[in-house]
Order: structure tokens, then C-alpha cells, then sequence
């Protein structure tokens, strides 16, 4: 084990990074051995193989809410993910009633890379939540609007969720989380990511002209007219995935018309068009589970982000699995999280020196909490 020691105590990233894969790998399963059932690494599906072969539970954005939620025996949990993943997993693992079970001991969430964020997260700024809700509240009741956010969010935004009467979804619940806001308010403000608002809505009857778009860079109301959101009943904040916004309508008739028979599959963070075109759509691990469980001999195009797509072609060689685009889409913040990062993370909590610790503040936690709890109630 490197012993060189940086400023501040920790070990240095920067002696990991002319290391190798095979070197990386077999430290990263030492420290595992060393931290034992204090250790919980959690991945995400769009890791690298390299990465997600380390992690003790891999799952979608839903599930891995779910793992952190039922984490007991872990001190640390390591999150190969990005930072709202990282966040999440901090508040539903030290929510209160964990707390008390474990006499007041925090589980810590290293994220291994504070550069993986989540492109699409940073398209809503709180302040530019806020200055819309103020704006909505001129001309609706605002008694009557469910804000609801996307997981793929800061912290922020859920705690602002769970102060309004609101809820969080992931792709995973979307239909169930619109089901129960209806249930409690007349319209929708879905942030931040319009197409997974757009697509579940579309699919609950919604048409798109009662789905006016929030621009939080327009001056006024978003850019649309009083009349458009009276007459509401969604309204989608502008912002979308970078990865699953280059997948076109183009992509899709193209595989249609190149391997008659194809199906294509795809996530609902893709926009409205490439989604209608698709038969089925989902989250990650509904996408795995739809392979997993087809014939042998199925032809696919996958539209999600690369590392998965290529994932699924090995595991599965006896379909036929395209990826749904003649581009590369992949996710480049995700990507951060390498085995570098991972080995230099865990070496630091060996030496009892964590790195990169995630901590949502109190307040924030506590209204984030309610937010999420709610999404984990509904079924
Ligand atoms: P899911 O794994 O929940 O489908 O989310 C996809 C995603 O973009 C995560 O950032
Ligand atoms: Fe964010 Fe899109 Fe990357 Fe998911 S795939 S983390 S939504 S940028």
C-alpha cells in the first residue's frame, strides 16, 4: 500500500493514478477485506465493468435509494455513482429512525470523485425553483401544484419538494409518484428533467398543450402567458439529459428499417419522439430485466447510455443488442469514477482518513427526508 501522505494527512490521489488496472483492482478488494461488513460499496448501472465488478449492490437509481434506506450494518458507504446519488444515499441512511438504532452513529457516503455530478441535476438552481414558484403563485393557487422532482436533483430540490407538499420520483415510479400528485393537487411542476415529465405525463393522457415548458431563463413566467398556465396541468421545467438527448426519431427508423423485427428499448429520459417510436421504455433495470428475460435470438436497439448497452451485449450474447445510436452517448460524469478513485477512497478509510465525505445539511436533510419518503410510500 502507498504510504505517501498528502497535506492534509490523506493519502494522494495523484500516486494512484500510474497504477494498473490488474494493481488497482486487487488493493480495491484488499481494503473490502480490511473494512469488511463496515463497507458498503453501492453502483450505479452506467459504471464501467471495472467499477461495478467492486460494488456489493448495483441497481437503478430506485433500488439503490432502497439499499442505502435498508443499509444496518455499514459505516461507510462508497457511492460509484454521481452527486445527488451520493446525497441521497447520506439522508435515507442517516434519517433519524436509523439513528436511533445505531445509538447515534452516521453512516459516512464517499463519493470517490467530487467531479461526478449529473449534468441534467444542474439545470435547476434552487433559487431559480423558488423565483418560479413566486412567479406561478401571481396568477395560480399555488395550494393546487404538486412540485415534483426528478431524483436526478440537488438536495436542494428535494427539500423544497418536501416543504411544498411534494414529492420525489425516479424513472422507475414516475407514473405512480404523477398518480399520487394528482391525487392531491390539480396541476404538476415537474423539474428538472422535461422528458421524463413529458413521456409519464403523455402516457397518463396528459397532451402536450397542457404541458407548457418553464424556461427559468426567460423573464416572465418562464416565457409563456398567464392563459397557458391557467390551463396547465403540467408544467416541465427545461431541462433534459445530455446523453439521452442524442438519441433521434432518425436513429430509431433507421434500426427499423436496417433489421426488420428489431424492438427497441429505451429510457424515458430520451425526448417524447424517440420514446413514442420505441416499445418499450424504462429505467435501467427495467431495460436489464427486459433483456434478461427475452428468447435467445432477439434483436435489440438499446437507447440508454453506452457502458450499459456494452454490458448487456456480453452478457447476453445470444441476443442480438445494438446501441441506438451511430454516436457515442456516454455518460462523462459517471465515466469520473474510475478504479483510481475508487482504491484512493478506500485506502483513505482504511487508514481511518476518509475523502470526498458527502453531508447534506440538518434542515435540508429533514425536508428532503419527507420528500422521499413519500416516493418510497407509493406503489
Ligand atoms: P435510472 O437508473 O433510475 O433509470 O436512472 C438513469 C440515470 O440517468 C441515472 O442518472
Ligand atoms: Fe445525469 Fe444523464 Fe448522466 Fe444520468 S446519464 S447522471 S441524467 S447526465
Amino acid at each position: 500500500m502507498i504510504q505517501t501522505q498528502g497535506a492534509a494527512g490523506e493519502l494522494e490521489l495523484a500516486q494512484y493514478k500510474p497504477l494498473d488496472n490488474v494493481e488497482l483492482a486487487a488493493r480495491i478488494e484488499a481494503a473490502r477485506v480490511t473494512l469488511g461488513d463496515e463497507l458498503l460499496i453501492l453502483g450505479h448501472h452506467y459504471q464501467q465493468d471495472e467499477v461495478i465488478a467492486h460494488a456489493d449492490l448495483r441497481g437503478d437509481s430506485y433500488q439503490l435509494s432502497e439499499e442505502a434506506a435498508a443499509s444496518t450494518r455499514c459505516r461507510w458507504i462508497v457511492f460509484c455513482g454521481v452527486h445527488f446519488m451520493a446525497e441521497t444515499a447520506d439522508i435515507l441512511a442517516n434519517r433519524p429512525a436509523k439513528l436511533v438504532e445505531r445509538n447515534q452513529l452516521r453512516v459516512q457516503v464517499v463519493l470517490p470523485d467530487m467531479a461526478a455530478g449529473c449534468s441534467m441535476a444542474d439545470m435547476a438552481a434552487i433559487e431559480q425553483v423558488e423565483d418560479a414558484w413566486d412567479q406561478m403563485g401571481e396568477v395560480l393557487d399555488l395550494k393546487l401544484i404538486i412540485p415534483v422532482t426528478y431524483i436526478n436533483s440537488a438536495a436542494s430540490l428535494k427539500a423544497f419538494c418536501g416543504q411544498h407538499n411534494g414529492i420525489v420520483c425516479t424513472s422507475s415510479n414516475a407514473e405512480a409518484v404523477l398518480k399520487w400528485a394528482f391525487e392531491r393537487g390539480s396541476k404538476v411542476l415537474f423539474f428538472p428533467d422535461q422528458h421524463l415529465g413529458r413521456n409519464t405525463a403523455r402516457r397518463m393522457g396528459i397532451s402536450n398543450d397542457l404541458m407548457p415548458i418553464w424556461n427559468p431563463f426567460e423573464d416572465e413566467f418562464g416565457g409563456n402567458s398567464e392563459q397557458q398556465l391557467t390551463d396547465s396541468r403540467v408544467i416541465l421545467w427545461k431541462g433534459h439529459c445530455s446523453v439521452h438527448q442524442m438519441f433521434t426519431a432518425a436513429h430509431v427508423l433507421q434500426f427499423r428499417e436496417a433489421h426488420p423485427g428489431i424492438k427497441v428499448l429505451v429510457h424515458p429520459e430520451c425526448p417524447q419522439e424517440v420514446v413514442d417510436l420505441s416499445d418499450i421504455d424504462g429505467s435501467t433495470g427495467k431495460i436489464i430485466q427486459t433483456v434478461r428475460s427475452a428468447e435467445p435470438g432477439t434483436k435489440w436497439a438499446i437507447g440508454t447510455e453506452l457502458h450499459l448497452v456494452n454490458r448487456l451485449k456480453q452478457e447476453h450474447p445470444d441476443q442480438e443488442i445494438h446501441f441506438l445510436s451511430p454516436v457515442v452517448c456516454m455518460c462523462a460524469t459517471m465515466y469520473r469514477i474510475d478504479l483510481a478513485h475508487l482504491c484512493w477512497s478506500l485506502e483513505n478509510l482504511v487508514e481511518g482518513k476518509p475523502v470526498n465525505t458527502i453531508t447534506v445539511d440538518e434542515e435540508t436533510a429533514h425536508w428532503s427526508l419527507v420528500a422521499l419518503e413519500r416516493m418510497l410510500a407509493v406503489k
